[in-house]
């Protein structure tokens, strides 16, 4: 697969109006992304884990314009226009313009909502471009099947494909977007480990995957709810010329590798070292970027401390992973969560701000909810 494939053949914009929503889940990964070339090719591959119940909604009302002119649209956050979400959305539509040509034919309402608080601290970068890369890529197949011009064939657009370009489109967007449309387990990054894997969008992992993984927790802890200091952009763009660079992009294929087996045989144990080794190398490269920085705060670190001790006292798998912020994503198998969640709601909660966590699970990916 390479870029070319995503620019289609030329359509006629011949769809006066319409409507679409797609709500999208946000993704967490096991191996980190962090560091990457130009066009939002990722340095190393990475592999997440798919959310149930963080998730975007967004609905994209387009009509038809005179002619074709300058981008022209509208962000609603929760029924409240949001100028700020514009430059934003404006680089997102100048980058995947040459594949989606009918983007200055049509004027746009986006219309988008989270199940999650948008000031926890969650990124919703993830799923909020997924969502609308989502809209965009229904728009697209409405004005493909609309226009009479095309073959039959050219007018069917495989389920598969459609994913495919709704990933390419969303990883332009924001790179760990492209993550989140399948579940339950995607990777994105070309590794030689993985079969069909590509840096230009996710695939779901195409091997055999212990039922200890089936229906896994992730209890988000939220240990600060404010903006990032740094935000993944600036920090992506501080693996240029990082020391350490090298190796950790070196690791990440390694235990990629590794988490291939591990993810076949259901060593939790071993699951665990890798997952938490990961995150702690994420922001391992932080701290050691020039400029440093810290994202994590005292919290996350007592929280941290607490998950070992309790899992040294019982044995059971409770574990922890990072994404680029100070708050916790607590990991662990389901037939542990009775336990475990007791444990988070006594021992953990109280170093949340707010005392707010997330319950959430390994889920399956988009859904589209009108045409
Ligand atoms: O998608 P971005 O550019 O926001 O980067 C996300 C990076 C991490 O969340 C830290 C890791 C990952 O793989 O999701």
């Amino acid at each position: 697969m390479t870029e070319q494939q995503f620019i289609p053949k030329a359509y006629s914009n011949t769809v006066e109006s319409g409507k679409v929503t797609w709500e999208s889940p946000s993704n967490i990964a096991l191996v980190k992304y962090w560091g990457k070339k130009k066009d939002q090719i990722p340095e190393n591959p990475s592999i997440s884990f798919t959310l149930n119940n963080c998730k975007t909604i967004t609905t994209l009302t387009f009509s038809k314009k005179e002619n074709a002119s300058d981008f022209e649209f509208d962000v609603f956050l929760e029924g409240e226009k949001k100028d700020d979400f514009k430059p934003k959305i404006q680089t997102f539509f100048e980058r995947v313009e040459l594949y989606l040509p009918f983007l200055r034919y049509y004027k746009f309402k986006i219309e988008t909502k989270n199940t999650f608080p948008h000031s926890s601290g969650i990124a919703s970068s993830a799923s909020g471009m997924s969502a609308l890369a989502l809209c965009l890529m229904s728009v697209e197949k409405q004005l493909i099947q609309a226009d009479a011009a095309l073959s039959t064939v050219e007018r069917s657009l495989d389920e598969n494909y459609f994913n495919q370009k709704a990933s390419f489109l969303a990883r332009l967007g924001s790179g760990s977007a492209c993550r989140s449309m399948e579940g339950d387990l995607i990777i994105w990054g070309q590794t030689d480990a993985i079969e069909g894997s590509s840096d230009l969008f996710g695939v779901k992992y195409p091997y055999q995957v212990h039922e200890n993984f089936k229906g896994y927790q992730d209890t988000i802890l939220l240990v600060d709810k404010g903006e990032k200091l740094v935000s993944s952009t600036v920090g992506h763009n501080l693996m240029y010329n990082h020391p350490y660079a090298k190796n950790r992009f070196q690791q990440a294929h390694d235990n990629l590798e590794k988490l291939k087996s591990i993810l076949e045989s259901g060593d939790l144990n071993a699951f665990i070292a890798l997952i938490e080794g990961e995150a702690l190398t994420l922001h391992a490269m932080m701290m050691t970027s020039m400029p440093y920085f810290i994202l994590m705060k005292p919290n996350t670190l007592t929280i941290i401390n607490k998950i070992w001790e309790f899992r040294q006292k019982t044995g059971l798998h409770i574990s922890f992973t990072l994404d680029a912020g100070a708050n916790v994503h607590v990991l662990y198998p389901k037939k542990e969560s009775f336990k475990i969640l007791e444990f988070i709601k006594n021992e953990l909660v109280a170093y949340c701000q707010n005392g707010h966590y997330i319950c959430d699970q390994i889920g399956f990916g988009a859904k589209q909810l009108t045409m």
